[in-house]
């Protein structure tokens, strides 16, 4: 699967966003490191701040399915912005992907590739942790 593939199962998940705040969909599609792919998009209710992001949603339907390694993750938003994962996803992701992750991100005529590593440098981790 190439990463074209990848975004556009990213843009099929984006299609169930549930949005009636911010009307901002966001759909994500993680795949493992054995090519199966988890897909996810947000999830708003009338509080804001516990709605889900589609990462997340990803991430955790993938865990719940007893993956827990991954190679690359797509992200794209309706308006085709090149969103990248929040600070939040950025964290969850950390918990059970390298550095050299690959998130690729839709923009309006392509697709821009970081690293997790990239985009969270010097994260906090169970390492961390153990060293207290
Ligand atoms: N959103 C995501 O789904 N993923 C992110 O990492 C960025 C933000 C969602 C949350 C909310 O439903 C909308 O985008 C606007 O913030
Ligand atoms: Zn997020």
């Amino acid at each position: 699967m190439d990463d074209s593939d990848l975004i556009k199962q990213a843009e099929t998940a984006l299609d169930s966003a549930y949005v009636p705040y911010s009307e901002y969909r966001v759909g994500a599609a993680i795949e493992t490191d054995d090519g199966t792919v988890f897909t996810g998009c947000n999830i708003e209710t009338a509080n804001y701040s516990n709605s889900l992001h589609a990462e997340e949603i990803a991430v955790g339907t993938a865990v719940a399915a007893g993956h827990q390694s991954f190679s690359r993750l797509a992200v794209v938003s309706s308006a085709r912005d090149g969103v990248t994962p929040c600070g939040m996803c950025r964290q969850t992701l950390a918990e059970f992907c390298n550095e050299e992750l690959r998130i690729l991100c839709a923009v309006e005529d392509g697709i821009e590739a970081y690293t997790l590593g990239a985009l969270l440098p010097a994260a906090i981790s169970r390492d961390t942790l153990e060293n207290a």
